[in-house]
């Protein structure tokens, strides 16, 4: 067998991903993804836009200290100051990459009001700069597929004149179509010289929800990188999504004979994490992640699987890290097993919180007849949420709810080691709850997400709820399970207000909101 084109994995989830309103990550949170990416085989990690705030800068410069195989990309605009800090986070790296960009559209070109001759000179001298800083340089024309065809083709010709190693094309606001995406890469592999030594990037986004055939149109005509993020995270409608070209060119290898090189049974944790972490729920018929890639409900399908799975499936569930859906534990299930059947759905957990999971675990098979493995890893990531210490802390809750209003509810909440009792009513449980958290911990912070998911079927299910809050620009996210829906409810407000808690002593109010525009200095 003749040896296939690699097509390299760039992963945007931290940087583009993150930038997507409400979907900012703690640092640890930012350090754990990062680790998670380079254990799958992300080839290259970009890690953040280091001068938009020091969070950021502080996030790369720790993601390009601990990276054991990917190299570690950092964001810059096309000005020494952004290239300057940018490599001042990521030359830590064991393999560092500066990515510099600039808009080069008519659009974008009157915002900073640069004629193309004084753009062309801005781009020859940044790329060179950050040429003399990092051989691994990558250059980005923004909004490339609507940038007149000379011009892109004497720009990236420039870039690449003043060192870039990699040429990125931007479809950034989701406009191409792959027939049109094909032809650009096509183009300026013929146009331009220079093309030929060098490697040629495609970054879709996916506002006409054409993003990952976009990049793969982009691939068969000889773009050799993919820039995507877990779930398709991104501003608007999102970026191509990681999962599904790298499943593409998997199972379609007869016609994208391609190879990437990731470890594609850790797709299904490593997109579970991202959404809990960003609270950006996964939609159920997403393609390979959502709940429903793999269910046959249907009677004709249920029946054809049954024959043969190969009917109605295409790729096996554990291709991407998917056990099947199955009753995991019982009752007497002992430690020993919570750790075998952890391990197998992708969690090797530290002792203890083995432990801190296994006293979970007994509470929740008291009160739940079968625990699924969707339970478990609800579990789980609700331990990883949870700090080491928190200042608030649920420690009784009692609600009285039903068709009689107002509802009302009774509160013991642990402020920093002191028990605080309160009653409060409200318009429904919830909100007597959070009401009675509010009273006893008065606050400015703005909910501006409530959600819940049910993790299992039945009436006995657990509740998933995450909760986002803005204060001054800070936005933290908050998680919790329980059985309980007004229990998960009030334990993710109070996780997501420890969050604040953390955020307000490391930066000052609109300190760590990202003002920079891609146009400014
Ligand atoms: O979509 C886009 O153009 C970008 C650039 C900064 C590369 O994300
Ligand atoms: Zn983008």
């Amino acid at each position: 067998m003749t040896q296939q084109d690699k097509v390299v994995i760039f992963d945007t989830t931290l940087r583009d991903g993150e930038q997507s309103p409400g979907a900012t990550m703690t640092h640890e949170e930012k350090l754990e993804i990062a680790s998670l990416l380079d254990e799958m085989g992300v080839d290259i990690i970009e890690a953040g836009f280091p001068i938009a705030s020091e969070g950021d800068f502080a996030a790369v410069s720790e993601i390009a200290r601990r990276a054991k195989n990917s190299t570690i990309c950092g964001l810059a605009r096309a000005n020494f100051k952004d290239i300057d800090r940018c490599w001042e986070a990521v030359k830590h790296a064991k393999s560092p990459r500066i990515h510099t960009f600039i808009g080069t559209s008519p659009l974008h070109r009157a915002i900073p009001n640069l004629d193309m001759d004084q753009m062309a000179e801005r781009i020859h001298e940044t790329v060179t700069h950050a040429r003399n800083l990092c051989d691994n340089v990558q250059w980005s024309p923004m909004d490339a597929t609507r940038t007149e065809h000379d011009y892109l083709c004497r720009v990236v010709e420039i870039a690449i004149k003043a060192g870039a190693t990699t040429i990125n094309i931007p479809d950034t606001v989701g406009y191409t179509y792959p027939m049109e995406s094909a032809r650009i890469i096509q183009m300026l592999l013929e146009r331009v010289p220079g093309a030929d030594k060098i490697i040629f990037a495609t970054h879709c986004h996916n506002d006409l929800g054409m993003a990952t055939a976009n990049a793969l149109a982009a691939v068969e005509a000889g773009a050799r990188q993919i820039e995507c993020t877990i779930n398709g995270l991104g501003e608007r409608a999102g970026n191509t999504a990681l999962e599904e070209v790298v499943m593409a060119m998997r199972v379609r290898n007869d016609i994208l004979p391609f190879q990437t090189g990731i470890d594609t049974t850790k797709i299904m944790n490593l997109s579970r994490r991202v959404s809990q972490v960003s609270g950006f729920p996964v939609q159920f018929n997403k393609a390979i992640v959502g709940k429903n890639a793999f269910l046959h409900e249907s009677g004709i399908h249920q029946d054809g699987v049954l024959k043969n799975v190969q009917t109605f499936e295409i790729m096996r569930p554990e291709d991407i890290g998917l056990s099947q859906a199955n009753i995991a534990m019982g009752k007497h299930s002992g430690r020993a097993a919570l750790r075998a059947k952890l391990k197998e759905l992708g969690f090797d957990l530290a002792d203890n919180q083995l432990n801190d999971v296994f006293v979970r675990f007994k509470s929740l098979a008291d009160r739940k007849k079968e625990i699924y493995d969707d339970d478990l890893i609800a579990l789980v990531s609700d331990e990883q949420t949870n700090d080491a210490y928190e200042f608030l802390q649920l420690k009784k809750l009692r609600v009285v709810c039903g068709t009689e209003g107002p509802q009302e509810a009774e509160m013991v909440l642990t402020i920093d080691g002191v028990d605080h009792h309160i009653d409060a009513t409200g318009d429904g449980p919830v909100d007597a709850a959070f009401m009675c958290v509010k009273m006893l911990f008065p606050h400015k912070a703005r909910l501006q997400v409530y959600q819940v998911h049910a993790v299992t079927e039945g009436t006995d299910a657990q509740a998933t709820v995450s909760v986002r809050l803005e204060e001054d620009g800070r936005i933290v996210t908050g998680s919790s399970a329980d059985t309980d829906t007004i229990v998960a409810s009030t334990k993710a407000y109070i996780n997501a207000l420890n969050r604040l808690i953390i955020r307000r002593q490391k930066t000052a109010p609109g300190e760590d909101v990202k003002t920079v525009s891609y146009h400014g200095e």
